[in-house]
């Protein structure tokens, strides 16, 4: 069993299987806390599309987590957008505008600082981090991140931010592991849905926790693989 890290690009053939692993892994989750008219739209052409829209976009890095050489999660990292950076009285606040289902919106995302962090052009954001639910709980998301952030540290960059849905505890055990700590709150404005002559309006609560580099490089320091990772993976060999 092998497992490499290599860059998204835009092949069908690296974003096709990826795409059905960041279903099966968003889908699992989300279930736990959206709606199912919410859920209907998580089809696997909005992760393809998603995807390849990562693919195209110059302002982040994706790192793919292949396992025997098929796609089965990545991480992304992102510059923080510039309003972060300068909260007034622990508060900052964007408009954001654009096309939503079909609907035209324009929303306030405000994010609330619990505590003061300071946040530089040397900060980047961790957008998403998903692996296949058949693969999680082996170390591997731990192992991405270790191959990753140190190419981070070479590129000058000092902080990582990431934001998880406030309800998904176990992501937060997984970023507190590595040393995050939870420091403002957001929201997100997800989707707009029309059912029988009623709009709703999909809005998420959202944590957002930092790191230093160094502070996650450390923490990650001895964690290593799961050898029963390995072992169940040469009896399945067939399953990938
Ligand atoms: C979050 C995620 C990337 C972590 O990767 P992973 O390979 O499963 O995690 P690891 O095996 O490296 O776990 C390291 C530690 O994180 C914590 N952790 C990770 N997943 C957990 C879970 N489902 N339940 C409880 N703790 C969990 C544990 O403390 C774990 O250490 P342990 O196994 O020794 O107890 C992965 O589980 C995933 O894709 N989850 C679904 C998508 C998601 O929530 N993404 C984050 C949204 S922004």
């Amino acid at each position: 069993m092998q497992i490499s890290i290599t860059r998204l690009e835009k092949k069908l053939s690296q974003i096709l299987p990826l795409a059905e692993a960041y279903q099966r892994s968003y889908n699992k989750l989300s279930e736990q806390y959206k709606s199912p008219e919410e859920m209907a739209l998580y089809s696997r052409g909005y992760f393809l599309k998603k995807l390849w829209k990562m693919a195209e976009d110059t302002g982040s890095a994706v790192a793919v987590l292949n396992v025997d050489g098929t796609p089965r999660g990545f991480v992304r990292y992102s510059e923080i957008p510039e309003y972060y950076t300068k909260p007034v009285n622990g508060q900052t606040r964007d408009l954001e505008k654009g096309m939503l289902d079909g609907w035209e919106f324009a929303w306030y995302r405000k994010v609330n600082f619990e505590r003061e962090v300071q946040l530089s052009n040397k900060t980047l954001i961790v957008n998403q981090i998903y692996l296949d639910p058949e693969i999680q709980r082996h170390g591997l998301g731990t192992h991405l991140l270790q191959k990753t952030i140190p190419e981070l540290k070479k590129q000058g960059y000092k902080d990582l931010i990431i934001e998880y849905n406030a309800h998904n505890a176990n992501a937060e055990k997984f970023y507190r592991g590595i040393g995050f700590r939870p420091f403002a709150k957001t929201q997100d404005f997800d989707h707009i849905i029309k059912k029988d002559g009623r709009t709703t309006f999909c809005i998420s609560d959202v944590a957002i926790a930092h790191t230093t580099i160094d502070n996650a490089l450390n923490a990650m320091r001895d964690k290593k693989l799961n050898k029963t990772f390995i072992m169940i993976q040469k009896r399945n060999e067939k399953a990938y």
